[in-house]
């Protein structure tokens, strides 16, 4: 019903703001001051001790000094309580006793065509179920069931067929509605010569679609023939149905919501029933649409963190973004996405049938929150290794946390992401040249985490297992990368023994890289090391490069493997060195540690050939590093070794004299040699790196 703006206006007027929010908060006795309008209340959108949400009764408004959310009677009633708006309005015009404005006459023609719209919607959804269990919707049915439905669930679901054939049209027309009502109503078309109609759905499994209190508004039908165009076709929208308002089983999925029984988002109807048969009730589906500012809005009112859960192929990761940018204005605290990437190539549909109900349970374990999943979407497989690059990350980021309306929320979002850009980008280019240490990240998926054998000392470092799980994700997907690069691949040896298992099993299997893409991968996963197969192919940082989410981007798969493996080479090189460093004991400043120091040098120049022969993957400014922390080394080594056999007496290290001993700023090294302390600082300092 449309409300007057003078009854909106009289409705405001005989609100009382204290009364109605009084009846959803519990105004605080010491705060208030209720004979000036003053009330005080710990703030019901978010979660506080002390109060700072604040009604001022002349105005009718309400704000909270903490989360700055705002609003009137009426906002309040949706916001909080999620209410429509026409729902709000009867809901104050019943509190103040206002009797609601008599429909106006077109108000009336409106609700009788809703009725008669409805009407013919429920006829429709028998004959389609009748249908689906007669003989002419046997392959109908017998595909349902094949596809793994329950009697149950067809039947909870109302699931129908429609035949090829005029049928509905006559006995619609036989219950008293004319062609034009079946038109009104999407179930037929006017033919293209207009002589006559004909059924909008044939020879197609047909889903009725409900409205918010549950009445059925349209129709999804499946093609029953695989050689039909378009797979799904939905209702047209109508006066009851418009495609981006609905979503498909939020009726349902409204009734059996509850904390542990989260709100999904799914893209299709069948992984909608698909899952509320698993035992995730509350699932729901937009209809072939982008998710809409509108479903986000009937989300919240039913549940704080919907998990959207999106197909594990390119087109799930890129709706995903989408939806971050549509989520964005809207978050509020309390008010959130999580986000579920799903294995590769699956829908939820086919992950319950091939890992049942856990594997999808654990799928849903690891949903990002919504800033990992910005983060993750924003920087994985991606370098930013340029200032250029970091400028332009930096400005995304800053452009996502400027569509952030909620002020608490922006502020921790520019807080959390400023951080990890620091903690990824700043402090690590900051430090000195090659040898740094690299820092597990806290923000990778519990899988990665879980996955690293807490007694293997290096393998703990969680970002270098994600490259070298990288590294062999992109050989299964890619299987013309072993071809081309089987030997980095057999020189390579993973840190984690698991890789290492599937490298070995690999590289015994060569031959079936020759047949076809897919046996190497079914064999590996048939054999013993299907777990870590499983493993490598459900992690989440993985599956949304986009190289690895959709197979057809081999030229970049290829470069993105050289560049992991260099990257990787890199970083073991370093590794190494500072393992070789930190195990010589460093009292023993010897010919063998002067020795060492040289070969140290020797590899890093053997590092910048490998990164140089493979087109640099290094930072310029880590290059300039490595240069600058080389050629201080050079000094000191060319000056030490030059002593030994030189007897110049001005130089750092003056050759032995027994019986002398060591000048204040000096050190004697256990071969008698001495040392500035300020060069076996600056050793020390190399060596710490
Ligand atoms: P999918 O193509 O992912 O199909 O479309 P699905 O859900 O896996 O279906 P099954 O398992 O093959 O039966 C996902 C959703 O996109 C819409 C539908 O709403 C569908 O559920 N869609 C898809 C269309 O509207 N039209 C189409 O032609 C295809
Ligand atoms: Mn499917």
């Amino acid at each position: 019903m449309a409300f007057s703006p003078e009854f909106i206006e009289e409705l405001k007027r005989v609100t009382s703001i204290s009364r109605i929010l009084g009846k959803f908060v519990t105004w605080d006795p010491k705060k208030t001051k209720a004979a000036k309008g003053d009330y005080w209340a710990c703030c019901p959108f978010h979660s506080e001790k002390t109060p700072s949400f604040h009604a001022t009764e002349s105005r009718g408004t309400y704000y909270c000094f903490s989360c700055q959310e705002k609003g009137n009677a009426f906002t309040f009633l949706q916001k909080s309580q999620g209410m429509s708006f026409a729902d709000a309005v009867k809901f104050l015009a019943a509190e103040a006793n206002l009797a609601l404005p008599e429909p106006t006459g077109k108000e009336k023609e409106q609700a009788k065509k809703v009725n008669y719209l409805i009407k013919i919607h429920e006829i429709a959804s028998g004959y389609y179920r009748d249908q689906l269990n007669s003989s002419i919707g046997k392959p109908s049915l017998d595909y349902l069931k094949s596809r793994g439905l329950k009697s149950s669930t067809i039947k909870d679901f109302g699931i129908g067929y429609a035949p090829n054939m005029p049928e509905l049209i006559t006995l619609l027309n036989n219950s008293g509605y004319s062609q034009e009502q079946i038109v009104e109503a999407g179930l037929a078309k006017h033919s293209d010569n207009g002589t006559g109609v004909y059924t909008t759905f044939r020879d197609r499994i047909v889903f009725p679609i409900q409205d918010s209190r549950g009445r059925v508004i349209a129709f999804g039908g499946r093609a029953m023939d695989p050689k039909v165009p378009a797979k799904y076709l939905n209702s047209p929208n109508t006066q009851i149905f418009s495609k981006g308002n609905i979503l498909y089983n939020l009726h349902n999925a409204s009734a059996l919501v509850h904390e542990d029984n989260p709100l999904l988002v799914v893209e299709g109807y069948m992984d909608a029933i698909a899952l509320h048969q698993a035992g995730f009730t509350a699932s729901v589906a937009p209809l072939g649409t982008a998710v809409t500012a509108k479903h986000l809005t009937q989300l919240w009112r039913l549940f704080p963190l919907p998990i959207f859960a999106m197909d594990g192929d390119e087109a799930g990761i890129r709706a995903a973004q989408r939806i971050v940018d549509l989520a964005l204005p809207f978050l509020s605290p309390g008010k959130s996405i999580r986000f579920c990437t799903l294995p590769q190539g699956l829908d939820p549909d086919e992950l319950i049938i091939k890992r049942g109900v856990q594997g999808m349970r654990d799928c849903l374990n690891q949903s990002l929150e919504f800033c990992d999943f910005l983060w993750a979407s924003e920087t994985l497989g991606k370098r930013f290794d340029t200032l250029n690059a970091r400028t332009i990350l930096k400005d995304t980021l800053n452009g996502k946390i400027g569509q952030i309306e909620n002020p608490v929320v922006r502020n921790l979002f520019k807080n959390d992401l400023n951080q990890r850009f620091f903690d990824n980008y700043i402090r690590r280019s900051s430090n000195k040249a090659g040898l740094k240490k690299l820092k597990p990240t806290g923000h990778l998926s519990r899988k990665v985490k879980e996955s690293l054998t807490p007694d293997d000392k290096t393998a703990k470092d969680s970002e270098f297992y994600l490259l070298e799980a990288l590294i062999v994700s992109l050989c299964l997907h890619y299987p013309e990368i072993i071809d081309d690069s089987i030997d980095e691949i057999e020189t390579y040896d993973f840190l984690s023994d698991e890789l290492n298992g599937i490298k070995s099993f690999i590289l015994n299997h060569q031959e079936l890289i020759a047949t076809s893409p897919e046996s190497l991968m079914n064999q590996l996963q048939g054999s013993e090391h299907s777990q870590e197969i499983e493993m490598l192919l459900d992690i989440r940082e993985l599956n949304i490069l986009p190289e690895i989410s959709d197979r057809r981007m081999s030229t970049q798969a290829k470069s993105l493997f050289q560049a992991t493996l260099v990257r990787l080479k890199n970083l073991r090189h370093q590794r190494n060195l500072i393992q070789e460093i930190t195990d010589t004991d460093v009292n023993t400043y010897d010919n063998e540690l002067l020795n060492l120091l040289k070969d140290v040098n020797l590899k890093r120049d053997d590092i910048e050939t490998t990164i140089l022969d493979q087109d640099s993957m290094i930072p310029d400014k880590e290059n300039d590093d490595l240069n600058e922390d080389k050629k201080r080394l050079e000094e000191i080594i060319s000056s030490l070794t030059a002593t030994s056999h030189n007897s110049d007496t001005t130089s750092i290290l003056t050759p032995p004299k027994a019986t002398e001993p060591a000048k204040e700023n000096e050190m004697v090294m256990e071969n008698s040699h001495r040392i500035s302390k300020a060069d076996y600082q600056e050793l020390q300092n190399l060596i710490d790196k």
